[in-house]
């Protein structure tokens, strides 16, 4: 099958193709989804044949609003408040199903969904156009780093899907934040661009959920248990930019290949001249986080290297989602 680039006004196409079952990658502003009909089963299952994805691990449902929420989700006042501040965003909000409504395919066999409204005028207009919700897990090969341009999808999926709406590089850079209301206490179980301060204000009292999920346990959000973000070469975090010298001398002492990604005022102080190449995350923590995935799936272009340093970033507010993704891709290697 070849893979068709749509324009982003191309929506009446996406939306047939989707009808008919076919598979076709969305923009958000957050990542790159994989989207599917998500009333038909079939091409749900096609969903994580693409991607290489465990079966058990479920998939957000996109749509154009809370209205289509409501066809399949039971009634949640919390979650409607959440809706009305935050939608569309990147706010991921799981509740409790109305019997018999979405697949077990989409569910991962729970009783809970996720819904997310992403803030992209393409992928509304497609999702309203088709009628239905659509899936979409993050369209990349499962266990790299998830797309942020139609580029890194074509290059992970192409021939596997019917088309990719092309809409430029994702504003954000991170998947949405994940929040449980199926529980007592609102749970956060994958921090993102909106906080949990953000989330706070509106719900009072919400729990981080940072119990690391043990061998043959069932994690929270089944997602967070594989290998994930992970580029070829393995990655160690430097917590401080004060300590890359430090880290480079260690590096070039074990005659190793290495690159180095930091945000642009770090490289400019550091003597590069060892490294094999180089990323700039540039000057902000916006941009540090638009461009972590990127930088990752960069260094997967140059065969030599076996070691990557990555900065750090304090862990709280929009931090914490990088660094969350960050540790990930590390198998939690840091710097001491
Ligand atoms: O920003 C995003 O959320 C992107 C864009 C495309 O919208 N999508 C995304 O999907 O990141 P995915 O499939 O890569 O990640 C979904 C996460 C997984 O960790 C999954 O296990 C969890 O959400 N999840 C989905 N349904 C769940 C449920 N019913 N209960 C608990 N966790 C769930
Ligand atoms: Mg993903």
């Amino acid at each position: 099958m070849k893979t068709e680039i749509l324009a982003n006004t191309q929506t009446q196409q996406a939306a047939s193709w989707l009808g008919q079952g076919e598979l076709v990658a969305f923009p958000t502003e957050t990542v790159y989804g994989l989207g599917a009909d998500a009333t038909n089963p079939t091409a749900c299952r096609a969903v994580y044949q693409a991607k290489g994805r465990p079966s058990d691990n479920p998939l957000i449902v996109h749509v154009d609003g809370p209205q289509m929420v409501w066809q399949y989700a039971q009634k949640d006042e919390r979650a409607e408040k959440l809706m009305t501040a935050y939608w569309p965003g990147p706010l991921t909000i799981i509740l409790k199903l109305k019997p018999q409504t979405l697949s077990t395919t989409v569910t991962g066999g729970l009783t809970t969904c996720a819904f997310r409204m992403p803030d992209n005028a393409a992928t509304l207009t497609t999702i309203t156009q088709l009628g239905r919700p659509i899936v979409g897990p993050s369209a990349n090969t499962s266990g790299k780093p998830s797309p942020t341009t139609a580029h890194h999808v074509y290059h992970d999926l192409n021939g596997k899907i019917k088309a990719i709406i092309d809409d430029g590089p994702t504003r954000v850079g991170l998947e949405s934040t994940v929040i449980d209301l199926t529980v007592k206490v609102p749970t956060i179980l994958r921090p993102g661009a909106l906080t949990l301060e953000q989330l706070q204000r509106i719900l009072g009292t919400v729990q981080t959920d940072h119990h690391p999920v043990q061998a043959g346990e069932i994690p929270k959000a089944p997602g967070m248990k594989y290998k994930h973000y992970a580029p070829r070469a393995q990655v160690i975090i430097v917590d401080h930019p004060r300590d890359f010298p430090q880290a480079i001398a260690w590096l070039q002492q074990k005659k190793v290949h290495f690159a180095v990604m930091a945000q642009q005022e770090v490289l400019d102080n550091l003597d590069l001249a060892a490294a094999s190449a180089t990323f700039s995350l540039g000057d902000s923590l916006q941009s540090a986080s638009h461009l972590l995935f990127a930088g990752l799936r960069q260094f997967d272009l140059v065969p030599e290297i076996q070691y990557i340093l990555a900065q750090g970033q304090t862990d709280s507010g929009l931090g914490s989602a990088y660094m969350n993704r960050l540790s990930k891709s590390a198998g939690n290697q840091h710097f001491h």
